[in-house]
Order: structure tokens, then sequence, then C-alpha cells
């Protein structure tokens, strides 16, 4: 992997502010774009803009075909069997919503989470217990943030779980939930598996037909994509068998004053006109991380993770959440210097350095709230990063630590 060669896609990394280079290390909320992708997104708008599905006209012919090449892209990113398992969502937050609404759970059956859910695969469980009355069930997990399967396989044995919801990588922490473990002792114990795939799908190889997972989610703008856009992958005969939450526009075949007849998926969850740009932006996203390759970028990422995590240990009072191993954290290193407020870091280090990294409890709030903390600081690593800026954050997060 060439890293000079990939930062040359990256215009933004160019910039300077007030005469320094930027260092992005938010990279677990949002991505920086290659210019693969504004390209792909701005040949939608400058040469065919229209709208797919529907006009029988040239750039509604090109926009029908560029939509179908983006479903099999993304089809073929996760390893799906069928492009019609694929449907464009906003975001992750959408993929878990359209699930947690179509899924017909009945009051009474049990949907568990882990204790390190993002608020976007927690909330949507809490409303259905509060609406109908489901079970939403919390597994904790390790002290240093991995995944309890023996106490997993233990809650399974009781019976009553219908749907298992877990993230894959947590964006708290960088840990890895063993996926494929869980969705075969969930199988096993007649209970369906939903993955939050928003962290791991930048980084990790991904195979949804070996994870065997029921239901996938994952966004654009965590790998490289735009924003706005997602997709929920889920076994074909699942969504067949789902009714749409959202209907109107492009999910009915035809409608009477009094009927309709709705779409085969994916098109009946895909509710009026899509974000076209978005979803070539995404496929064009995609492409370029298959080309560039998900395990150099892993091994990349954690062998700048590991330089971090050795450097800042020597910083007095200072605390990685998650797992010990770098190798176990993902491009993620999220840290606490005694009681220092992590805003306060994270400002430090942006006004006089350039460094961009996230502060706070990062949409995972219930894990702090249990923790009894308010937040962390967290730098996240990502494809484009090198061993230069790893210094520079190294250096400027030892020198604030002595000031604030
Ligand atoms: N939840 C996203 C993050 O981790 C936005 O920063």
């Amino acid at each position: 992997m060439n890293i000079e060669n990939i930062r040359k896609d990256f215009p933004i990394l160019d910039k300077k502010i007030n005469g320094r280079p930027i260092v992005y290390f938010d990279n677990a909320c949002v991505t920086l774009k290659p210019k693969q992708v504004t390209e792909a997104m701005r040949g939608y708008y400058e040469d065919y803009t229209s709208c797919a599905g529907r006009s029988a006209h040239k750039f509604g012919k090109r926009v029908t075909e560029e939509v179908l090449k983006s479903r099999k892209t993304l089809q073929r990113f996760v390893g799906a069997k069928n492009e019609k398992e694929i449907v464009f969502t906003r975001n992750t937050t959408e993929a878990i919503n359209l699930v947690a609404n179509c899924l017909n759970l009945e009051k009474g059956s049990a949907v568990l989470n882990s204790d390190k859910e993002h608020n976007s695969n927690l909330v949507p469980w809490q409303f259905l217990e509060k609406r109908i009355g489901i079970k939403h069930e919390i597994l904790q997990g390790n002290d240093d943030g991995t995944f309890k399967l023996d106490k997993f396989e233990e809650r399974m044995s009781l019976g009553n779980v219908k749907l298992v919801a877990m993230v894959h990588i947590s964006n708290l922490d960088g840990a890895t939930n063993p996926i494929k473990e869980i969705t075969k002792i969930a199988h096993d114990a007649g209970a369906l598996v939903l993955v939050d795939a928003a962290q791991a799908m930048p980084h990790k190889e991904i195979d949804v037909r070996k994870l065997n997972v029921d239901f996938m989610a994952f966004s654009g703008h965590k790998m490289l994509g735009p924003s706005g856009i997602g997709a929920l992958y889920a076994k074909y005969h699942l969504l067949d068998e789902m009714s749409p939450f959202m209907v109107g526009g492009d999910t009915v075949v035809d409608t009477t004053y009094h009927s309709a007849q709705l779409e085969k998926p994916p098109e009946k969850f895909e509710a009026g006109l899509q974000d076209y740009a978005g979803i070539i932006g995404f496929a064009a996203a995609a492409e370029y991380l298959t080309k560039i390759g998900k395990e150099n970028i892993c091994k990349h990422e954690t062998s700048l993770n590991r330089k971090i995590s050795e450097e800042i240990s020597s910083i007095n009072q200072l605390k990685i959440i998650g797992p010990k191993a770098a190798e176990e954290r993902s491009g993620i290193i999220s840290f606490n210097i005694g009681k220092k407020n992590p805003h306060d870091i994270a400002l430090m280090l942006d006004s006089v350095h350039n460094i961009m990294i996230r502060s706070g409890a990062h949409c995972v709030n219930s894990w702090f709230n249990a923790h009894n903390l308010s937040g962390s600081a967290r730098a996240s690593l990502y494809l484009y990063n090198t061993v230069e800026e790893t210094n520079i954050f190294v250096d400027s997060l030892k020198k604030l630590s002595n000031v604030i």
C-alpha cells in the first residue's frame, strides 16, 4: 500500500490552516473523500441528472443503469448472494430502524444488545419496548471491552430471544465482537442476527454469507463515501416477508384509490426519489477500498495504533479504553487523562496543532453513563494517515498534557 499515492487522491490533505498541515484523526466519525468519489458524484449532477426507474429517456436510462451497477458493487463488497439483498437507506441508523419497524417483533419477545451499542442500535429497541412491549436486554461485556461469549451462550440457552442486535467493531474503543460465533449460537437458539457494521465495514473484510448474518447495516460516510447514504443487507426471504414502514412513490407497482400493489424488494423499502449521486458515490468508495484491499488498510492502521498506544502510555494518568493490545482496537485510541476534560484535550489539539480528533460520548452515552465517565478523547485512524502524523499527535499530546 503506497500511502503517498493514496494521499494524492485526497485533495483536502494538502490543506494548510494557519500555515500548518492538518492531521485528520476523526475517521470513526466521518472519513475524508477521494476524488474518485466526488468525481463520480459530480458526473451524475453534470452529465446525466435524472431519475432512476421511471423516465425512459437517455438520462433516465443512464441513472437506472448506474444505480443497478452501484447496487451490484455493494452486493460484491459485502459478499451478498443477490443485489436485491441491498436496500439503500440514508445511513446505518435508518437501516436499523427499518428492521425495528418491519420485522414484526411481538410483545414479550426479547431483543439482545451488547453493553456498547451506538445510540442507533439502542434507541430503536427502547422505543419498541415502550410501543409494543418487546423485552430489551443488555449483555454486559468484560472490563476490557471484549465480548463475553460464555455469558451470551448462557443467555441464549434460556430462550425467548428473537433478535440479537450487535455492533461488529465498537466506535467507542475499537474492540471487535466475534460475529461469526455469535451468529451460530443465535441461530441455534432460533434468533435472527442484525449487525451494526458502521465501524467494521470501512476497515474489515466482510462476507455476509460466511458470517451468515440475517441483517447488516452500514453507512457511506465512514468508508470514504458521501454522507446521507447507507445500506441494509438482508437475506432476501426476510425482505420478502417484511412489510415496509415507509411507503409511497416507487414502492408500488400500481395503485387504485383504495389499494396498492407493492414492489418486490429492495424497491418496496426505498420510498421516494433516492439520493442517486449518493448511491453512485457510495459504490465508488466501495470500489476504491476494494482496490486498496481492506487487509492492507487494517495492517496499516494497526501499526500506527501500536506506535501511538506505546508512545502515549508514558503520559501521566493516561488510560486507554478497551482492550490492552492495539491489535485488538482496530484504528481507534479512545483515552482519558486523569480527570481532564476530553473536550479541552480535543480543542487544544485542534487550535494549536490542527489535529482533529473527537471528544465526548461518541453516541455511546449509555456505556459512559454506566461507567460514570463523561466521555473520552478519541483518535481514529485510516488508510491515508502517516507515521509523521502520529509523531505530531504524540508530541502535541505530551506537551498539552502538562499544561491543561
Ligand atoms: N458515532 C459516530 C462517531 O463515532 C458519529 O463519531
